[in-house]
């Protein structure tokens, strides 16, 4: 299959600028118009996105979105049927070899060889990205293994490590070359909670230091902590991109989720809350009562300061984030391949 290209982009990368080259004004992430076929299924469609320089962008979907095909696209794996994809202003076709140099690629299911130690492992990738001499490059290896707090498996052999421990020697192993735009699929698979939080630590300090993320899990409450922006896909389709809030203000239903706790008893207040006609899915639990709120802001004042007058104790009221998952499946109902 030939790829059909259009021609979007007229600037030059300009040169002189590196990692940290935050004053250029290109995105780190162009894509126009891609189009990624299996033979006759059409697996990515329609995909135009712009991610700019230091954001971490989570990307979501079911299963079978093309979350996976989007990023071997992206990282030249995968030859796509039609579009453009630029990285760190390089054109993917025409600067392969300088995309490769700023590109970090972490697939979702890497192998390693059992065979080699990890350090082997690694230095021989140092060694592939021209890192230096064995002494500069065995300094980055071990910072690398820092970063992913993998450093006592420094002389274990690959195939003695858990899968968690095999996916950080992969995440260090993408690191090595300083990559500009790192593309994560499913990092954070096979990984318990402390190494979770530091996965999320170490791509917040990678994007402190300028580089661009673009990290997929099925996991939303920890992209949410760690994405500063989102993208939904669904069956190839770029359903919704933007920060969180922007995402919940597009596709949220408009109610607030209220959640008031009282001293006393809840179900009395449940009763008194259960007439108004801007409330709804309420109900009570121990002393805490939840509902949705469709009035203005002046009325939900209004309503506090009636069930205060009422004699209710108040304790907390508060207002819960619509989630992330509730929009998720909203936006992508019987996408799941
Ligand atoms: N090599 C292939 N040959 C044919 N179809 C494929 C191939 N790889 C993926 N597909 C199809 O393309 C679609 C997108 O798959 P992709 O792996 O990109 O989804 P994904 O969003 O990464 O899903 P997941 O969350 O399960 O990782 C799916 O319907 C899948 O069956
Ligand atoms: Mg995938």
């Amino acid at each position: 299959m030939t790829w059909r290209r259009r021609i979007f982009f007229s600037s030059a990368r300009q040169e002189g600028c590196g990692r940290l080259g935050v004053e250029m004004s290109e995105a780190a992430v162009e894509i126009r118009d891609l189009r990624v076929d299996y033979d006759d299924f059409v697996a990515v469609n329609d995909l135009s996105l712009s991610v700019p320089r230091g954001e971490v962008m989570g990307w979501v979907g079911p299963n079978g979105a093309g979350k996976t095909t989007t990023f071997r696209a992206m990282t030249m794996l995968l030859e796509p049927t039609y579009g453009e994809i630029r990285l760190a202003g390089f054109d993917i076709v025409e600067d392969p070899r300088k995309v490769r140099k700023i590109l970090g690629y972490m697939p979702d299911m890497a192998p390693v060889p059992t065979d080699l130690k990890v350090w082997e492992f690694l230095d021989f990738h140092a060694h592939t990205h021209k890192l230096g001499s064995r002494k500069k490059r065995g300094i980055r290896v071990d910072e690398c293994l820092e970063t992913v707090n993998l450093g006592e498996k420094r002389d274990s052999f690959c195939k003695e490590l858990s899968r968690g421990q095999t996916q950080r020697v992969v995440l260090a192993k993408t690191l090595l070359h300083r990559p500009e735009v790192l593309v994560l699929d499913e990092p954070a698979s096979g990984l318990d909670p402390v190494s979770r939080r530091d996965l999320r630590k170490a791509v917040q300090h990678l994007a402190s230091e300028g580089a661009t993320v673009l990290i997929s899990s099925h996991i939303l409450s920890e992209l949410d902590e760690m994405c500063s922006s989102l993208c939904i896909l669904n069956q190839g389709r770029l359903v919704a991109n933007g920060t969180a809030a922007e995402i919940r203000a597009k596709f949220g239903d408009g109610t607030r989720r209220m959640i008031l706790e009282i001293l006393g008893d809840a179900q009395s207040l449940c009763e008194r809350l259960s007439g108004n006609p801007g409330i709804s899915n309420l109900h009570s639990e121990e002393r805490q009562v939840r509902f949705h709120f469709t009035g203005t802001l002046e009325e939900q004042s209004d309503l506090i300061r009636d069930l205060a007058a009422a004699g209710f104790k108040l304790r907390t009221f508060s207002e819960e984030q619509f989630a992330l998952e509730e929009i998720l499946e909203q936006t992508t109902e019987g996408g799941t391949a």
